[in-house]
């Protein structure tokens, strides 16, 4: 595949066509902060974290790095004034959820995100989808999987099938950036399969 040349943060930066603004940015040793990307999983542009600036053609936008493709020209800009302000509220909302999150308390201190912001609504789990993504692609499972929508969405095992697979298994508790996932299969496993 052929090399695409761009500009990451005034960097001059050969990415491979098709790969995404996030993996150039990686490859080129540029970190841009991420929630819900796994280098072994498909995008999934949730969390919105990685948001960066790029510019086209004389015009500028705001884009989520982990799905949005490499393009000849492109001048991307990861830490501006307007990203780490669009980030720090990101992690306020996050933080409303998961307040005690390792991964969501280092990238509060870098981006001076006040936890306290928004009201406390401690669900825990804040829908990066890494342990259902994991299970269906990687371990090849579906023994978790998001049950119900909008603020009513959660994560769920199935337990016939977590019975059998996730004692072996559990490749996706390192996954979680919360203490949801590990809870959730304990709670499962005391009164599903005991
Ligand atoms: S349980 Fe953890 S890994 Fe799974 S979606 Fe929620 S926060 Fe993400
Ligand atoms: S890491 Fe890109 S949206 Fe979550």
């Amino acid at each position: 595949m052929s090399d695409v040349s761009m500009t990451i943060d005034g960097k001059e930066v050969a990415a491979r066509a098709g790969t995404t603004v996030l993996e150039a940015a990686q490859s080129a040793g540029i970190r841009i902060p991420t929630l819900c990307h796994h280098e072994k999983l498909e995008p999934f542009g949730g969390c919105r974290l990685c948001l960066v600036e790029v510019e086209a053609r004389g015009s500028k936008r705001h884009v989520v790095s982990c799905v949005y493709p490499v393009e000849k020209n492109l001048v991307v800009r990861t830490r501006t004034e307007k990203v780490d302000r669009i980030r720090k509220t990101l992690l306020e909302l996050l933080l409303a959820h998961a307040p005690d999150s390792p991964k969501l308390v280092e990238m509060a201190r870098e981006y001076g995100a006040d936890k306290d912001r928004f009201g406390k609504d401690p669900s825990f789990c804040v829908h990066c989808g890494l342990c259902v993504r994991y299970c269906a692609e990687v371990a090849k499972k579906h023994a978790v999987g998001f049950v119900d929508r909008g603020i009513r969405k959660e994560i769920s095992f199935v337990p016939d099938v977590a019975a059998v697979e996730c004692a072996r298994c559990q490749g996706c508790f390192p996954l979680c950036p919360t203490s949801y996932l590990q809870a959730a299969y304990v709670l499962t496993q005391a009164l599903a399969f005991p």
